[in-house]
């Protein structure tokens, strides 16, 4: 039973999707190994876009620290019209990748949605996850992990960005879900990419967590932060094995909790996935991250805090002071066009943290520049998989990005 359980525990602190029902065995052989992130597979159009008939060519942009981001872009609709709108990158969230967004059929996935809209569709799968790489480093090397979001902000999203601007050179509409949000809060709050921005729509919004409402999440952010250097050791964290797997067992036992719905317990009641789909999405997610991205997450959620991370009494060597660098989101600018989709049963983008974000930072935004979709039964994971995404989210987004 244990083991079942371990298996059904892989949505901790999941800020991107988690399906936790369906899966019968836990591979115990299958530690995290290298070879589970070799690229062996024919990527990422091959396997998932021209199989649905749409025409996808693949890029590479590489960030300033050596990483290669693994872009697909998606030049036409299914019909075979090319674009005659605006490029649209879109950026997963944590424990994801490019392939998150497309685990559904054409009608309810949001790359082939916007694409068959006549938008020039460019998805990001970044660092760490299977599809990316690094110019001199293996995912052997303790390098490879040596990361947080602070990085995917200042590194990733600028790559992504410039590269597709560079392609296209026409301003960007950004997508954003969870992690993927607070890289561009990052990005946006420090002037970085507004010139190269049209508008930006962030789903399941992340910005504050001190009020986030999954007692696991909570739990697993103390466990993480209190024995924070045995688990910098680890280096990656991939839900569905080893330590991590370790951990969230650990926490079910703790709670008391019936892992079997973990993904409510985490992440909220999705209302709305596609539950004769469960075993094709564990085919997929999640992908691996780096501890100390984790470890960064808990401590937002530990301190209440939006800063850089926390390196301890390191801070003087890389910050020359005693704490960490704060980001200031009200520093984003009141006229950059922000659609935000707000699900108010999302437990990792809890309602009361979203309304901080809202009636502080965001106080002074331009009306008719801040466009909200909230939706009463929607849940992390609803962003991305809900079958009813596209009536509900996307096609208001598409909207918003019409008049921007
Ligand atoms: C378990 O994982 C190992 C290593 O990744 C793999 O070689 C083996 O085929 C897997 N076994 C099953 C039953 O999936
Ligand atoms: C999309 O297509 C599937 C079958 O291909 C259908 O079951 C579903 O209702 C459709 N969804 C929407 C939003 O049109
Ligand atoms: C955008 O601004 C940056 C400096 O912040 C500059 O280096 C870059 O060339 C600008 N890009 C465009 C397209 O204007
Ligand atoms: C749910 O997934 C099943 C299996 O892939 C598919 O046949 C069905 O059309 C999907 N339902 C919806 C509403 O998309």
């Amino acid at each position: 039973m244990a083991r079942r359980k371990v298996v059904n525990l892989f949505s901790i602190v999941m800020l991107c999707i988690t399906i936790v029902q369906g899966r019968k065995t836990i591979n115990t052989s299958n530690e995290f190994s290298a070879s589970s992130l070799d690229n062996n597979d024919d990527g990422i159009c091959k396997s998932m876009v021209e199989t649905q008939g749409y025409t996808c060519e693949e890029h590479k942009a590489t960030t300033s620290d050596g990483f290669i981001l693994s872009i697909q872009r998606l030049p036409a609709g299914q019909s075979g019209k090319k674009a005659n709108k605006p490029p649209v990158l879109i950026h997963h969230g944590l424990f994801c990748d490019g392939v998150s967004w497309l685990l559904n059929s054409p009608n309810e996935s949001l790359p082939f949605i916007l694409a068959d809209s006549g938008f020039d569709v460019w998805l990001v799968s970044g660092r760490g996850s299977k599809y990316s790489s690094h110019s001199s480093l293996t995912p052997k090397d303790l390098g490879y992990w040596d990361w947080s979001w602070d990085e995917l902000a200042s590194n990733d999203l600028p790559a992504s960005m410039q590269y597709v601007y560079d392609h296209t050179s026409q301003k960007i509409h950004y997508v954003g879900h969870s992690q993927g949000s607070l890289i561009a809060f990052v990005a946006f709050s420090q002037g970085k990419l507004l010139n190269i921005t049209r508008s930006a729509a962030l789903l399941s919004p992340i910005a504050h967590m001190s009020h986030i409402t999954s007692k696991a999440t909570k739990l697993a952010a103390e466990i993480l932060l209190a024995d924070y250097i045995r688990w910098l050791g680890i280096h990656v964290f991939l839900p569905t094995s080893g330590p991590g797997s370790d951990l969230l067992n650990l926490i079910c036992v703790r709670l008391n909790l019936d892992c079997v719905n973990l993904l409510s317990i985490f992440t909220g009641p999705n209302c709305c996935l596609n539950t004769s789909r469960v075993q094709y999405y564990l085919e997929h997610v999640p992908q691996p991250t780096s501890t100390k991205n984790l470890i960064h997450f808990s401590q937002m959620i530990r301190r209440g805090t939006i800063a850089m991370y926390d390196y301890g009494i390191f801070n003087w060597v890389h910050y020359g002071q005693l704490l960490p660098p704060d980001y200031d989101f009200s520093k984003i600018p009141n006229d950059l066009p922000l659609f935000l989709g707000i699900g108010k049963l999302d437990m990792l983008s809890d309602e009361e943290d979203v309304n901080d974000l809202l009636n502080f930072e965001f106080k002074n935004h331009d009306a008719d520049k801040l466009m909200k979709v909230v939706l009463e039964n929607y849940a992390h994971a609803d962003f991305i998989l809900g079958v009813k995404a596209k009536q509900d989210v996307y096609d208001p987004m598409i909207d918003f990005f019409n008049a921007h």
